[in-house]
Formats: C-alpha cells, structure tokens, sequence
C-alpha cells in the first residue's frame, strides 16, 4: 500500500514525476479538457483543525477527477467522542478508496495507514506538511526551474513546514538555511536526521546570503494560539522584511504555504511584492494533489 505520510514515503523520482503531471494537469484543466480517471472513487477527508486550501483543493480536486469527496469533521464523527482510531481505520477504509487526515497527532496519520486497508495522506499534523512542498516545488519549478543544487531560507519557527523543508532539501537536493529564535529550532531527530542538508542560524540575514528562495510561515502554529504574545516577542527579529529580501539574490522569489498575518512574520510589502509566488504556491494545491491522488491510486494499484 503507498502512503503519502511524509515526503520520503516516496522516492526522489516518484516526488519529480508527481510534480511533472501536475503540470501538465493544470494545462489539461485551463484547456477545459475532462479527466474522469477517479470516477466513482472516494476520498475520506478528516480534520480535526481548520483548513481553507487543503480541504477546498482536495475537495474540488476530486470532483475534477470524477470522484467524491467527503469531509468528516471531527466535532461530527464518533472519532472525536473516543471511538478507537484503529476501530475507525478499518470501517471507513471499507468504504471509501483513499483517506486523507489534517489532525494534531502525527501518530494517529500513522495507525491510519497500519490498520487500514487503503493509502493514507497526511494533511497536515504537528509534524509535517508534505502536500504543502509538492506545491512549492511544483511553484519554483515552473517559475525558476530546477531547485536542485539552489539555496533555500527559511526564517521563522522551526514546526511542521520547516520539517518538511528539511526532508525536501534531501529529496530534491538543495541546501536549507534554517534560522529560528533559540529555544524555536527544529526537533532535535529532525536536525539529526537531515544534519547533511542544513545548516541552523540564529540570526536571519546570515541564513538569507546569497538564497534562492526564502520561506517563512506563522510565529504560532494551530494549536499555539495561547503562544501567540510570546511569541511576537521571541520572533520580533524574524520578520521578512524588503531589507531582509534584499540578502538575497536579486532574483530569488518568497513563498508563504498561507494563511499568512501581515506585519508579523511578513511585511505586507513582502508578500504583496513582485518577488512572492504565494497564490501561485497556493493554486498548485488543487493541480498537485490532482497528481498525488492519481499517483497514490496508480501505485497501489500495482501493488496488489
Ligand atoms: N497551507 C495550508 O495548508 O492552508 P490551509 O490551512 O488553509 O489548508
Ligand atoms: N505551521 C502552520 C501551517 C498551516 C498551514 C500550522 O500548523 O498551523
């Protein structure tokens, strides 16, 4: 069975060819031609936190495809009054040909997978965002090109998008500059794990030299909101800024995987400026995913 639980589920080469069809899905869909390859296929969708981009993509997506999908919200499903996760697992994977999860727990994504009986895509938890870096990558690629050998900031928090950075420069082969407040960084497994590809900062022009592409996402993540004054001031040097922008190349582009707070981790100036991808970034969401969700089924397919 292929997941898609986190970005090194799938190897280099499947991650590239995923993001090729998005392309040329996308070129499929603004030409108005019809793809009903899911037709009659069902897509769970669980959360148990808010989303506009990955449900509105994964739904519409979906139907695009010929196929359904259903949103489960955890306020409403007998999952979020203590039914088992694993009981949960098994009755819904009967029924439905795909799950995908945005929850807290990393750990619930993964018993998904072990006591289902179809592929499962993690949506988000506290560890990772992997459909988040299909989109970026897919976004520098048709804009920049080849992100391989390339120079990647990230300023900010050290959550779950910066992990899936991390595991991306390994993927795709870029150099990851990480500069986070102290007591922000990265989990410490994280930082072993990918010690070949990163290197930690603590101060944000350092990390910003000389970069490709700079990334930055919200000081408190879901679930952190009582963080949030705390926060503002550990982050206070953190912000992107133009004069931050401009340590950079002078063609390198920002990205935001959005919702982003404006005047604190990004300048209006920034995000609204000619350099940022972010509604490119935010679009590829519906074409990537289109790619994954045919990926995941072709793969499993062959699997059995
Ligand atoms: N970037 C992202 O995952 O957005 P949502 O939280 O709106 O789904
Ligand atoms: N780090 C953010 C990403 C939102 C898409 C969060 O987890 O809330």
């Amino acid at each position: 069975m292929q997941h898609f639980i986190n970005l090194d589920d799938v190897s280099s080469q499947a991650l590239n060819h995923i993001i090729d069809q998005a392309i040329v899905l996308k070129k499929q869909h603004q030409a108005g031609e019809i793809n009903e390859t899911l037709k009659n296929k069902t897509l769970a969708m669980i959360f148990d936190k808010s989303s506009t981009r990955t449900r509105v993509s994964f739904e519409a997506g979906m139907a695009q495809l010929g196929g359904h999908a259903l949103f489960l919200s955890n306020r409403d499903i007998q999952l979020g009054r203590g039914e088992p996760t694993t009981d949960t697992a098994i009755v819904i994977s009967s029924m439905v040909d795909l799950i995908m999860l945005r929850v807290s727990s990393h750990e619930m994504i993964n018993t998904f997978a072990s006591s289902g009986s179809v592929p499962v895509i993690n949506a988000l938890s506290d560890e990772s965002h992997p459909c988040q870096l299909l989109a970026d990558m897919m976004t520098y690629k048709e804009h920049k090109g080849a992100i391989q050998g390339k120079t990647v900031a990230w300023v900010g928090d050290g959550n779950n998008m910066c992990h899936t950075y991390m595991q991306a420069a390994k993927a795709f082969g870029f150099t990851l500059n990480i500069a986070t407040p102290v007591n922000y960084e990265p989990d410490q497994a994280f930082i072993n794990h990918y010690q070949d590809h990163i290197t930690l900062f603590d101060n944000a022009e350092q990390a910003c030299h000389n970069a490709d592409l700079l990334v930055t996402d919200v000081w408190a993540s879901m679930g952190q909101e009582e963080e949030q004054s705390k926060r503002e001031i550990a982050f206070k040097a953190f912000q992107v800024t133009q004069a931050l922008m401009n340590n950079l190349k002078s063609d390198a582009v920002f990205m935001h995987c959005l919702p982003a707070h404006r005047g604190e981790e990004v300048s209006a100036e920034v995000i609204d400026g000619t350099q940022s991808l972010v509604w490119q970034e935010a679009e590829n969401r519906l074409h990537v995913q289109k790619s994954l969700l045919l990926y995941l089924f072709q793969a499993s397919k062959t699997d059995e």
